[in-house]
């Protein structure tokens, strides 16, 4: 609009009130007023700024452009949103990599999956909090001016940029009492921590009161979501992570802490009575040993991962083997581990997920949940967050702020980010 307003009172005035110009002239001008003003205008009404890649590697992959293509609505369900902040998950820094081409891919476009490079210029960037702009013909939950959040399902075009679209099914009103940027921080880890708590391991509000859930990697972005949540909902919660870490988890409500790096953890955690539910955030062979063996037995306990090998083995052996190892690794864990001894082992992932994140909204706003916001980067300082996450020892998220709003957390000089930033202490006063 800005754009079509400045074509109709600037050139176009100028253009007709000439003086007596030979029809030569008149042919020239309007042949440059076209060129300068009119492509112009629709190359900044069809383009949009953007972080890019155009190929898989490290930091240096990333690149920034105001020509990216504006993403435009192709379905009656989708809206187009315009991004106010983003945050960081280490997902971006695998994908950045190259991380789960193979079945992403897949996902994007069955068509192109035996061409290559058919997924660049790639955006990454899986948080949105943002303003509706625009709705498909079909949209009946939201208007243009609506706030929103959403997770960003990998396989589509990322918030690290100014536009992005998704259908109305993953989006849902933005928590009123958070601004973008700490809305940011949230949308990811929730749908992950929901979808593993809820589809995985059948925890919900009605039935937590009587569980106790182990979180192993609890002072990440999943692990500070997942401790508020089930808290919220009445479960006990023990938490594993750094001793340096154990303040940020006991103000977000954990009940038993566990430093990983003062001795053996496993023994530790022998010592604390058995759990219902394991949610592991580590992986890896040795935790998933010693977790399994800390599940009440033949209780119907359940062991749920988010560090499952299905990416990597489709990356590295193709998409039928991939999936044919993975598919027989995950069935013989899971039978060995019932028959043994009456637990339940599985994968969980994220899952896109509007409405669940409208329940997450209303609990934010009813103070249950704080935002955990390490640290915020504005939008020139992208490559400066992605090193900020590859550096790991993640204290909650990493948020980029897109749209320039004016916010707290995104006002510090370039380059300084917010380190272990006011909402850790928010987070303590809520809770103790
Ligand atoms: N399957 C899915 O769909 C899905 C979705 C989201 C996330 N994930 C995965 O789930 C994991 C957690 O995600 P996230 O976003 O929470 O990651 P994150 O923000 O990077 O947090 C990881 C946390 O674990 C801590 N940590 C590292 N080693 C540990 C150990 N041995 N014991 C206890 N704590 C340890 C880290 O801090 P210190 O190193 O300082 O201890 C950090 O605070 C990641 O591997 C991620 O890729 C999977």
């Amino acid at each position: 609009m800005a754009s079509l307003r400045a074509l109709s009172s600037t050139r176009v005035g100028t253009f007709f009130y000439r003086k007596a110009p030979s029809s030569t002239q008149v042919l020239a001008s309007c042949s440059i007023w076209c060129r300068r003003n009119l492509y112009g205008s629709l190359r900044r009404h069809n383009s949009m700024s953007a972080w890019v890649i155009d190929q898989y590697g490290t930091n240096e992959v990333l690149r920034v452009s105001d020509e990216i293509m504006m993403p435009t609505i192709n379905l009656a369900s989708e809206v187009l949103i315009k991004v106010e902040a983003a945050s960081l998950n280490p997902l971006d820094i695998s994908m950045r990599g190259g991380y789960g081409a193979t079945l992403l891919k897949l996902r994007r476009d069955p068509m192109s999956v035996m061409q290559n490079d058919t997924e660049f210029p790639l955006i990454l960037g899986r948080d949105v909090s943002g303003v509706v702009v625009e709705c498909g013909s079909q949209v009946t939950h939201f208007a243009p001016g609506d706030e929103v959040w959403a997770a960003v399902p990998p396989w589509k075009q990322g918030s690290l940029a100014e536009y992005l679209t998704l259908t109305e099914y993953e989006v849902s009103h933005k928590p009123k009492s958070l601004s973008h940027t700490e809305a940011a921080s949230v949308p990811y880890v929730a749908t992950t921590a929901l979808s593993a708590l809820v589809n995985a391991a059948g925890l919900c509000s009605d039935n937590c009161s009587d569980k106790r859930v182990l979180i192993t990697g609890g002072s990440g972005g999943v692990g500070t979501f997942s401790i508020q949540l089930l808290k919220a909902w009445g479960a006990h919660v023990t938490v594993t992570c750094a001793g340096n870490a154990e303040g940020l988890v006991r103000g977000l409500g954990a009940d038993e802490v566990v430093d990983y790096t003062a001795g053996d953890v496993a023994a530790q955690l022998e010592a604390t009575e058995k759990y219902d539910v394991v949610l592991d955030n580590v992986g890896g062979v040795d935790t998933e040993r010693w977790a399994l063996g800390l599940l009440r037995p033949w209780s119907g306990a359940k062991y749920v991962t988010l560090v499952s090998p299905l990416l990597h083995s489709t990356d590295a052996a193709g998409l039928v083997e991939g999936l044919g190892r993975s598919g027989c690794s995950l069935h013989s864990k899971a039978l060995q581990n019932l028959l043994s001894r009456g637990v339940f082992y599985r994968w969980g992932f994220y899952a896109p997920d509007g409405p669940a994140l409208d329940e997450v909204s209303a609990l934010v706003d009813a103070g249950k949940l704080l935002p955990v916001v390490q640290a915020c980067f504005p939008f020139s300082q992208v490559p400066q967050a992605f090193q900020r996450v590859e550096q790991g020892h993640a204290r909650g998220k990493t948020v980029i702020s897109v749209g320039g709003q004016r916010d707290p957390l995104s006002e510090q000089e370039e380059g300084c980010p917010v380190e272990d930033g006011g909402r850790h202490a928010r987070a303590q006063t809520a809770h103790s």
